[in-house]
Parts: C-alpha cells; structure tokens; sequence
C-alpha cells in the first residue's frame, strides 16, 4: 500500500505513538518551530518524525514507528522526509540526540561528535539539556542545499 507522508499536529494520537516508542513527549507543546510528518495506514498513524528549526541548523527528533510496521523501511523513508523538508526551510546541518538508534542513523550519514560541539541553538534545547541523558549520542549531518534536485546527496 502506498502512503503518503503528512503534516501532523501534536494531537494525543502522536503523543501515543511516541510514548510507546519510548520516546519523551514532555517537552513538544513548549517547541515554537517543531514540524511534525507521519504516516497514517488505514487512517491510524503508524510512524512520524519532528524538525525544530534554529536558523542554519535544524534538530531531527521523535522518529518513531510502531513495533508492528517496523523494518519495512518507514523509518528511513521518514527521516529522508524531514531532511528534504528541512534543506527546504534552509537548515543547513541536522542535529540529533539518540540513546538507542545511533546505528540507524549513521548508515543514514549521521556522524557521531562530541556534544560540545553542538551548535549553541541546539544545546538550547529542553531536549538537549535535560530530557536525554548525558549517555545519548549526540550526531549530525550536512544537507545538501536543494534536497529535491535529483541525484543531489547530503
Ligand atoms: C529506529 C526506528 C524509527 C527505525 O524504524 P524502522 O521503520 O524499523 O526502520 P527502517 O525499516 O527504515 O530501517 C530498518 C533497518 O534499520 C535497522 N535498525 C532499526 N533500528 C535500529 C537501531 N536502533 N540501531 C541500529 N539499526 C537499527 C534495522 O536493523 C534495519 O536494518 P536492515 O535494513 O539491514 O534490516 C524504530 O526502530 C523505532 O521507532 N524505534 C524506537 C524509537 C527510537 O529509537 N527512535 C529514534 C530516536 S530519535
């Protein structure tokens, strides 16, 4: 079945899919510039993933995709979303924090690097400064320019 990735709003159904992930919801209302993409299948939301946008830079958090769709593809397919919709909105570099996923995100082209060098926008962040611990990986990659222009890679 095909489906169509789309703009959420923060609703309860996200917070499920999230919390279910294991994944910290507390601090999403308090994000101004949070954008949130999913994918529904038969109108339930199965998989989404957020940007906060600071500028240049760009924080990719809440991937998350329910147990029983994963390892089809989704999750990769959704962070490919968020960086062509964050090249988009001229973010530069994605930032990201994760505790359990630094392998699927480094096949992606994510690079491990040392939290402090984290932009300052980034270490700004409630997710940043208290809601991962300080054992999570702290990881980032360069986007290209022009994310849709074809055969154009990060
Ligand atoms: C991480 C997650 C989003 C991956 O979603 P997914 O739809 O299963 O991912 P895909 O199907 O696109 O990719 C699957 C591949 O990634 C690998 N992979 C999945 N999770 C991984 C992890 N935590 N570490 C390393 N590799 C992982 C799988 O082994 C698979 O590899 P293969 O193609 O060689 O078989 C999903 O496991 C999830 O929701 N996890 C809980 C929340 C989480 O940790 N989110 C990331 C923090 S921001």
């Amino acid at each position: 079945m095909k489906m169509r990735v789309e703009t959420l709003s923060l609703d309860p159904e996200v917070e499920a899919l999230l919390t279910e992930a294991g994944l910290q919801v507390s601090d999403l209302s308090g994000s101004p510039s949070l954008h949130l993409l999913g994918v529904r299948e038969g109108g339930r939301l199965v998989g989404l993933v957020g940007i906060e946008a600071y500028g240049s830079v760009g924080l990719l958090r809440s991937l998350a995709v329910t147990p029983v769709r994963r390892n089809a593809g989704l999750g990769m397919r959704l962070v490919s979303n968020a960086e062509a919709l964050a090249a988009a909105r001229g973010i530069q570099t994605l930032c990201l924090l994760t505790i359990t996923a630094a392998g699927f995100f480094a096949r992606l082209g994510y690079g491990v690097v040392p939290r402090s060098e984290a932009p300052a926008a980034i270490a700004a962040t409630a997710q940043f400064m208290g809601l991962c611990p300080a054992s999570s990986t702290f990881m980032r990659k360069g986007l290209a320019a022009d994310h849709s222009l074809p055969g154009r890679r990060a």
